[in-house]
């Protein structure tokens, strides 16, 4: 069952000390792509996830660059239209940018203005919630171009970064620390 499913993803995601700096603890999911078995079971976590919780998603929207691993494969099986938020000057054409500020130093991240219909549903995915600080100015990035942020969805939480408390939509994530 999912619960099971879930603890197996738990114990198969990578952990790297102080990394990429000391006192930093580095959650790896790329040990779970090396195993197509774990893969294919992570997917079918995602998709149940987004079937029970956001339902109503129009499309979905994935995080330059561990977003583009997990948010293509849910748009491709739901059938919905994925869209690329990538950091700066990376996409073509006309673009909503959105700065905010990092532990250390500023980025900006930015998304294409016409893969935006405005009043679309989008959810929003990413492997994991730190700060938050990714989230949030991806959130406001899209409701910068009128497109309706119902949620968003990780594979991982660190809880005690209170990451979720600095966005106002649902948040789900399949696991947490
Ligand atoms: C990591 C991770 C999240 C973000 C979470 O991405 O993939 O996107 O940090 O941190 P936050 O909640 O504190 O914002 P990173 O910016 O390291 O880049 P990458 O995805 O390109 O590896
Ligand atoms: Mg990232």
């Amino acid at each position: 069952d999912i619960t099971k499913k879930i603890e197996l993803i738990k114990k198969n995601i990578g952990l790297y000390p102080d990394f990429p700096v000391p006192g930093v603890s580095f959650r790896d999911t790329f040990s779970i792509l090396r195993q197509p078995n774990l893969f294919n079971t992570l997917k079918s976590i995602l998709i149940d996830a987004v079937q029970t919780h956001f339902m109503e998603a129009e499309c979905i929207a994935g995080l330059d660059a561990r977003g583009f691993l997990i948010g293509p494969l849910i748009a491709l099986e739901l059938r919905l239209p994925f869209i690329p938020i990538r950091k700066q000057g990376k996409l073509p054409g006309k673009v909503t940018s959105e700065g905010y500020t990092k532990e250390y130093g500023k980025d900006t991240v930015e998304v294409q203005t016409d893969s935006v219909t405005p009043g679309m549903k989008i959810l929003v995915v990413d492997d994991l919630l730190a700060t938050g600080g990714s989230l949030e100015a991806s959130c406001h990035l899209i409701e910068k171009c009128q497109g309706d942020v119902i949620g968003c969805l990780v594979i991982i939480e660190i809880e005690s970064l209170h990451g979720r408390s600095r966005l106002h939509v649902p948040i789900h994530s399949i696991v947490k620390y």
